[in-house]
Parts: structure tokens; C-alpha cells; sequence
């Protein structure tokens, strides 16, 4: 299984996702603020892995801690959580992940202090466990919505290596294969970080499943020719809804979708669905840096000075998803009625 990221005795370790496909390296982050810049530079991403990579940073946050009043701890703590807030503001996994280390600490008071940092660690590594779970719990329901056979496109990357293991999309997918569904993906290449076709083919090669990547302006033509029986994506954040935030050009697959009537399914967590957020036009939408877009591996591809822009995600109206696969159950339209019925218990640890 690949080690997206893990709980070290030495510090909390990620693969670095930049390096990827080419490189396969590790790199062990110590403090808060390395985690904070690991969770910032896309060494780690994909909204459940920059969750719990949250979680851990937090957690290292208070191991390192010298405080000698839980007052003091709680002012260590609270820097953390702020330094990680300002890294990447549309996965709400990240502030869900805040807000549970918050209620966890906050059950904690009374104890000694070296009891608060080991509650704190465990919680750290309870999440990771239980988003592995989830994952394997939402591939066992998604799986069944896919054909016994035949094509399935996904976007960006929400496999293994956004997540601590076995993936969203992914999953869902993995899952199906086990259940011996003869599925061959397409990866949309996902411009312009490349998720697509650096880590989704990687890591699916890795698994040895038949995997063509595709470049984004081809999905049309590829739905068009009857190669894709269903499209599974991830998401960053769904609002109450059931508008998706995910990568940008989700939205464009998903029109493309209802237009040749393939299903469009959405496979994510109950730590990504945001009943707070009433609907799509409020989820926050990361800017990215310009170089992005014109730079491909540091080589420069377009006019010195010209004007970028380069939003990191898009929403997809809830009206073209045909389903949401979540760890408790598959939610349909509507979605407000649905989503609200799944996440009931979820919600303690909500933002
Ligand atoms: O910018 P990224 O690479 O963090 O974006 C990731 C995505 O958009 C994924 O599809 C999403 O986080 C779901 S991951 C299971």
C-alpha cells in the first residue's frame, strides 16, 4: 500500500507528491510550521490527506511544546491551528480537522500535560485510521454503481495519495476491480498541476490497472466515441446542497456528462460535506500562483507578462451529479434532504 503520509516516530512523514511520477521520495516534517508548508507547496494534497496531515501537525504542535500550564499548551496549539488555516482555504477537510483537534483538547483540560499530548497524538493517528476505513467502506458502496465492464473517467486525483490510503474515486474504483469489474480508467492529465497524469496513472500502474491518460480537452470526444460507461471524481468540499467543489475542469466533465448521459459520481467522506455551507456560490476558491499556468516543469510556455488566471477549483452544480458516495451510505437528489439525513451524528465535528 502506498504511505501517503504517516505518523513517525521521527516526525510526521509524507511522499513527496512533487517529486511524482519521476521520484519517490520522503520527507519527514518535525515542527507545525513544516507541515504547514508541506500542506502549502502540494508535497501533501487532496482534501482527507491535507485533513489529517492537519491533524498531525497540530499533534506535533504540542509534542514539541515546552508549555508548562495547559494555558500555555492551548496558546502553542492555537498558533498551529492558525498557521494551517491560511495554507489552502477550500478543502473544509482542513478546518474540519482543526475543529476536531479543538474538541479533543478541549475534553482534555484536567488531565496532566504529557496525557494531553498523547490524547492528541492518538486522535491524530485515530484519523488517519478511520479515513482509510471510510475510504474502503465508500469504495464497497460506489463500486456498485459502475458497469461490470468497460471505461470510467476520473479527474485530478482522489486515490491513494490524497487520502491515507485506497482513495475516494479511486477506491471506488479499486473496489470494483476486486468485485471483478474489467475497468479500464481514463485519467484526465488535469492541467495544470497534472495530478491526472503524474499521480492518478502512477499509482494505478502501481496497482496494475489499466489506465490511459488522456489529456483534459479529449474527455468530450472520448464520451462522444462510447469509451466511458461512468465518470467518479473526489471532492474538496460539498455544501448542503450538494454543489461539489473539486479540481477545476470537474465542471466541465460533468456537463459533458449529462450531454451524452453517462452518470457523474461523486465519491467523498462525510468530512467534506459542509451543511454550513448553504450552497456552491459560498465555497471559498483557492487562487494559485500564475506560474502554474505558464510553466511546465520550469519551462516557460507562454508570453513573458501575459494575464493568468488560475483558480484551483471549480464547483459543479448539484443538478449534474447523479450520486454521492459517502462511508454511511449513497446520497441522491435532493441532496439537502439526503445529505442532511447522512451526516446526522457527523455533525459534532462538522465546521
Ligand atoms: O489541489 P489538490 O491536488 O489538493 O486538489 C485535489 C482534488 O481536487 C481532489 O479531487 C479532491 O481533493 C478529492 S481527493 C480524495
Amino acid at each position: 500500500m502506498i504511505n501517503t503520509l504517516e505518523w513517525t516516530d521521527s516526525g510526521v512523514r509524507f511522499i513527496d507528491q512533487t517529486k511524482l511520477p519521476t521520484e519517490e521520495t520522503y520527507v519527514t516534517c518535525t515542527t507545525c510550521e513544516q507541515v504547514a508548508d508541506a500542506i502549502r507547496t502540494m508535497i501533501v494534497r487532496g482534501a482527507p490527506a491535507i485533513g489529517v496531515a492537519t491533524a498531525m501537525g497540530i499533534a506535533l504542535a504540542v509534542q514539541k511544546s515546552k508549555a508548562e500550564t495547559v494555558g500555555e499548551l492551548k496558546r502553542d496549539f492555537d498558533q498551529c491551528c492558525e498557521l494551517i488555516r491560511q495554507t489552502r482555504p477550500t478543502a473544509v477537510n482542513l478546518f474540519w480537522a482543526i475543529r476536531r483537534m479543538q474538541e479533543r483538547f478541549e475534553s482534555l483540560r484536567i488531565r496532566p500535560l504529557p496525557q494531553i499530548k498523547q490524547a492528541l497524538i492518538d486522535e491524530a493517528k485515530r484519523m488517519h485510521a478511520e479515513d482509510i476505513a471510510a475510504n474502503q467502506a465508500m469504495g464497497r458502496l460506489g463500486a456498485t454503481l459502475l458497469p461490470s465492464s468497460g471505461g470510467v473517467l476520473t479527474h485530478c486525483n482522489a486515490g491513494a495519495l490524497a487520502t491515507c490510503g485506497y482513495g475516494t474515486a479511486l477506491g471506488v474504483i479499486r473496489a470494483a476491480i476486486e468485485q471483478g469489474k474489467k475497468i479500464h480508467v481514463y485519467a484526465d492529465e488535469t492541467r495544470p498541476f497534472l495530478q491526472g497524469s503524474r499521480l492518478t496513472a502512477w499509482e494505478l500502474m502501481k496497482d496494475g490497472i489499466p489506465t490511459t491518460v488522456i489529456s483534459d480537452n479529449m474527455a468530450g470526444t472520448m464520451m462522444k466515441q462510447g469509451k466511458i460507461g461512468a465518470i467518479v471524481v473526489g471532492a474538496d468540499r460539498i455544501a448542503a446542497n450538494g454543489d461539489v467543489a473539486n479540481k477545476v475542469g470537474t465542471y466541465t466533465v460533468a456537463i459533458l456528462a449529462k450531454e451524452h448521459k453517462i452518470p457523474f459520481y461523486v465519491a467523498a467522506p462525510l468530512s467534506t460535506i459542509d451543511l454550513r455551507t448553504t450552497d456552491g456560490s459560498k465555497i471559498p476558491i483557492e487562487q494559485r500562483n500564475r506560474e502554474e499556468v505558464t510553466h511546465i516543469a520550469g519551462k516557460q510556455i507562454a508570453p513573458q507578462g501575459v494575464q493568468v488566471e488560475n483558480p484551483a477549483f471549480d464547483v459543479t452544480p448539484a443538478e449534474y451529479v447523479t450520486a454521492i458516495v459517502t462511508e454511511r451510505g449513497i446520497a441522491r437528489p435532493p441532496y439537502s434532504e439526503s445529505l442532511a439525513k447522512l451526516a446526522v451524528g457527523a455533525e459534532k465535528v462538522s465546521v
